[in-house]
């Protein structure tokens, strides 16, 4: 695997594949790799010629007493990942390098409507932050095929949007979400959790499950279910953050006339703020 740090290496390094018309597949990351990262560079793998992840921690979408300066960075165990898993590329720039100027009148991605729900009511600013990190890899590494996980529904959703928009010629492709044992879906930020609440972590996609299992069963009462849903991670130890049932493709509330649904939650446990969901449709 080759490891490179700055953009023009990067340009140099691809330009033969892109001259040979080697199919390239991106798979962006924060690092802190864990098995759901390593499944998409396997999908990678099975997709395209050439394999470039990228690890870098985007100071943009972190919000003022958001965990940037903490957030995990294990560089060299996340090198010997990738190597072991195939990767042929790693794209690894500081923040300088990305970010070169700190002018606030720098270009910035703003997917509107979008940016403004669940997540991004939590986080203001955060989803720019995405877009606009996202949009600049884009244009580094110039893939024909980029791939998220899923656990991030509505940040794949802002990425489709901005592709979309700004007519980007990538394809967006949306991997299933890896999960423990106990159905915690895998997150750099479980390393924040205790033993014990890493036990009670299992909770928050219990909660989904149910959710689905009461939709499934013809509860039609979608605001009562989501209070029931808040109390039960309550209970469970959580605070809450949100629990919504939604339209599966724009992540407005759902009624009971949509049957393409998302449920769609965050929560706190101790240090980490947790988010799952799962999405299906229901039988009208
Ligand atoms: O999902 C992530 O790890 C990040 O939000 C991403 C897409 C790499 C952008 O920084």
């Amino acid at each position: 695997m080759h490891t490179i740090d700055s953009i023009n290496q990067l340009r140099s390094h691809l330009w033969q594949a892109k001259l040979d018309h080697k199919v390239i597949a991106f798979v962006p990351t924060m690092g802190n790799l864990h098995e759901g990262h390593l499944q998409l560079i396997d999908r990678a793998l099975e997709e395209a010629d050439l394999v470039v992840a990228s690890i870098f921690v985007n100071p943009l979408q972190f919000g003022p007493g958001e965990d940037f300066n903490g957030y995990p960075r294990t560089f060299m165990a996340d090198q010997e990942k990738l190597i072991s898993r195939g990767c042929h590329v790693l794209f690894a720039p500081n923040v300088d390098e990305m970010y070169p100027t700190t002018n606030v009148s720098s270009t910035v991605v703003k997917v509107p409507h979008l940016d403004q729900l669940l997540c991004g009511a939590s986080r203001p600013g955060h989803f720019t932050g995405v877009a606009t990190v996202v949009s600049k890899l884009f244009g580094i590494v110039q893939p024909d095929l980029a791939i998220f996980g899923l656990k991030d529904y509505q940040q794949f959703l802002v990425i489709k949007q901005l592709t979309n928009d700004l007519c980007l010629p990538v394809k967006i492709i949306g991997a299933p979400i890896a999960r423990a044992e106990s159905g915690l879906a895998l997150s750099s930020r479980n390393g924040y959790l205790s033993n014990s609440e890493l036990g009670q972590a299992a909770q928050l996609y219990a909660c989904l499950i149910n959710c689905r299992l009461a939709l499934e069963q013809g509860e039609s009462d979608l605001q009562k279910l989501e209070d029931q849903a808040q109390c039960q991670l309550e209970s469970a130890g959580f605070e809450r953050d949100y629990f919504k049932i939604c339209r599966q493709n724009d992540l407005q509330p759902a009624t009971n006339s949509d049957s393409h649904l998302a449920i769609v939650a965050a929560a706190y446990l101790g240090k980490a703020r947790l988010i799952d969901n799962i999405r299906f449709t229901l039988q009208l």
